[in-house]
């Protein structure tokens, strides 16, 4: 059994086998958050992109827990030049191994640059083999159809966000269930700011109704384990 905290936006723990990961923490500037920074040590932290909303946080939390950062080469030398080089650079391919399972990097349809303007490289999702489970993020992207192949080999749980404007909404959200045909499907990168305002319990709905996938809906900082 793995144990997720979904914090608000696209910010998420995982405790799994005596391992934390930390993924895209955005807490203290979030609106939703009720996370106190603070209070997360994770041992790892998996970063999707380079956007304020995704790393805003993690430069702290790593110097005061020491995690090591997962990431592209683009965002591991940026943390890289701000004195932080305990990372694993990848590129979106195939699963590396590490302590706590597996970790693929998947392509994501989105645009990419650090806070400064720097380059980012292509943004990307994160595939998890954690504990025997299938975990997917799909840190901020379109809808795309090779999400087909993300989920074969079954997936348990899927992170998609239904923000529209920025990323998926709803509907294409929606769709990307269809192909990614996962066990739980959990909403992330919705009602942080006005643009991005959506109606999860109704995302839920129509996502009970039209496929097969359970769907939760956490509060910020509300835990869960599946
Ligand atoms: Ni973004
Ligand atoms: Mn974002």
């Amino acid at each position: 059994m793995n144990r997720f905290t979904w914090h608000g936006h696209a910010t998420v723990s995982i405790e799994t086998s005596g391992h934390s990961l930390l993924i895209d923490p955005f807490l203290k500037d979030n609106p939703v958050s009720v996370t106190d920074p603070e209070s997360l040590s994770p041992d790892f932290v998996l970063i999707t992109h380079g956007h304020e909303d995704h790393v805003a946080d993690a430069a702290d939390i790593i110097r005061r827990s020491g995690a090591q950062l997962i990431s592209t080469p683009e965002i591991t030398g940026w943390f890289a030049r701000q004195g932080i080089d305990n990372s694993h650079a990848m590129n979106i391919g195939g699963f590396s191994e590490f302590p706590f399972g597996r970790l693929k990097l998947t392509p994501a349809w989105h645009s990419n640059s650090l806070p400064d303007g720097s380059y980012g490289g292509m943004p990307t999702g994160l595939l998890l083999e954690l504990n025997g489970q299938r975990v997917y993020h799909a840190g901020d992207t379109a809808l795309f159809s090779d999400m087909e192949l993300i989920g074969e080999g079954g997936l348990d749980l899927a992170f998609l966000p239904i923000g529209s404007n920025f990323t998926m909404g709803p509907e294409e959200a929606l769709r990307a269930v269809e192909l990614l045909r996962p066990g739980t499907v959990v909403p992330i990168h919705y009602n942080t700011f006005p643009p991005i305002r959506q109606d999860a319990a109704a995302f839920k709905a129509s996502c009970e109704a039209e496929t097969a996938a359970r769907c939760l809906v956490p509060e910020p900082g509300e835990s869960f384990g599946i």
